[in-house]
C-alpha cells in the first residue's frame, strides 16, 4: 500500500489578486496539491470562487504538475458538479448533506472523468461510508466546522482519522484499491505528524501555508513547506 504524503494547500488563504503566482509558488515550494474551496453562502456562511476561477488556474496548476482538488461546500452539488469537471477539476468532493441522492451525485462526478469523495463534518457520522466504498476515491474529513479558513483543529478528528483509517485498509484488503484519506482544518507544523499518525496521507493546509507569505520572493514558502515535510518525516 502506497504511504505518500501529500501536501494540498488551500488557496482561500492566497492573495487572489495574484492568485496564479501563488499557486505556481506553492507548488513549487514542495506541496503537491490545489485544494479549491467553493462555498455558496447557503450551505456554509461564505462565499468564495468557482468554476471561473477554477478554469483560470487550470494552466497554471498543469504546468507545475498539481492536481486540483475541488471541495464544494454547496448545495445542492448535481447541477454543478459538471461545470466543475469541464472546469479542469480532478478530484470533486462534497458533503453528504449537500446531496439528496449521495451514489447517484458520486457517480455522476466519476461519470465527468473526475475522482469522487465524499466529506465529513465534525459531527457527520461516517456511516454515510457504509455502501459506497466503492465509489470514493477520496474521503475527506474536515476538522473544523466548514466555512471559513484560520480555524482551530478539533481534536477529536484524530479518532475518526483512526476509524476511516481502519475502514480504508479493510477495503483495501478485500479490493486493492487505494483510497486518499484526507484532512482539512487547522493544519500546521505542530500537529501534522499526529494527524498522520492518525492515518492521514493528504493535508490540506491554508492559513499556516499562506500565512508564510509576506513579500514576493519566490521561495516565501520553503520554510513552512519544509517545516510541514519535516513533521511528516518523523511518523
Ligand atoms: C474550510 C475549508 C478549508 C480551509 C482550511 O471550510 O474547507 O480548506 O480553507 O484553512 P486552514 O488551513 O486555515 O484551516
Ligand atoms: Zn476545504
Amino acid at each position: 500500500m502506497d504511504k505518500t504524503f501529500r501536501i494540498a494547500p488551500s488557496i482561500l488563504s492566497a492573495n487572489f489578486a495574484k492568485l496564479g503566482q501563488e499557486i505556481e509558488d506553492v507548488i513549487t515550494s514542495g506541496t503537491d496539491i490545489v485544494h479549491f474551496d467553493v462555498m455558496d453562502n447557503h450551505y456554509v456562511p461564505n462565499l468564495t470562487i468557482g468554476p471561473l476561477v477554477c478554469e483560470a488556474i487550470r494552466d497554471v496548476s498543469k504546468k507545475v504538475g498539481a492536481l486540483i482538488d475541488v471541495h464544494l461546500m454547496v448545495k445542492p452539488v448535481d447541477r454543478i458538479i459538471p461545470d466543475f469537471a469541464k472546469a479542469g477539476a480532478n478530484f470533486i468532493t462534497f458533503h453528504p448533506e449537500g446531496s439528496e441522492h449521495i451514489d447517484r451525485s458520486l457517480a455522476l462526478v466519476r461519470d465527468c472523468g473526475c475522482k469522487s469523495g465524499l466529506v465529513f463534518n465534525p459531527a457527520t457520522p461516517l456511516s454515510y461510508l457504509d455502501y459506497v466504498m466503492d465509489k470514493v476515491d477520496m474521503i475527506l474529513l474536515m476538522s473544523v466546522n466548514p466555512g471559513f479558513g484560520g480555524q482551530k483543529f478539533i481534536p477529536s478528528t484524530l479518532d475518526k482519522l483512526k476509524e476511516v483509517r481502519a475502514r480504508i485498509d479493510a477495503h483495501y484488503e478485500k479490493t486493492g484499491r487505494q483510497i486518499w484519506l484526507e484532512v482539512d482544518g487547522g493544519v500546521n507544523a505542530t500537529n501534522i505528524a499526529e494527524i498522520a499518525r492518525a492515518g492521514a496521507d493528504t493535508f490540506v493546509a491554508g492559513s499556516a501555508v499562506f500565512g508564510a507569505g509576506k513579500d514576493t520572493d519566490p521561495n516565501r514558502y520553503n520554510t513552512v513547506v519544509k517545516s510541514l515535510r519535516d513533521a511528516l518525516a518523523t511518523v
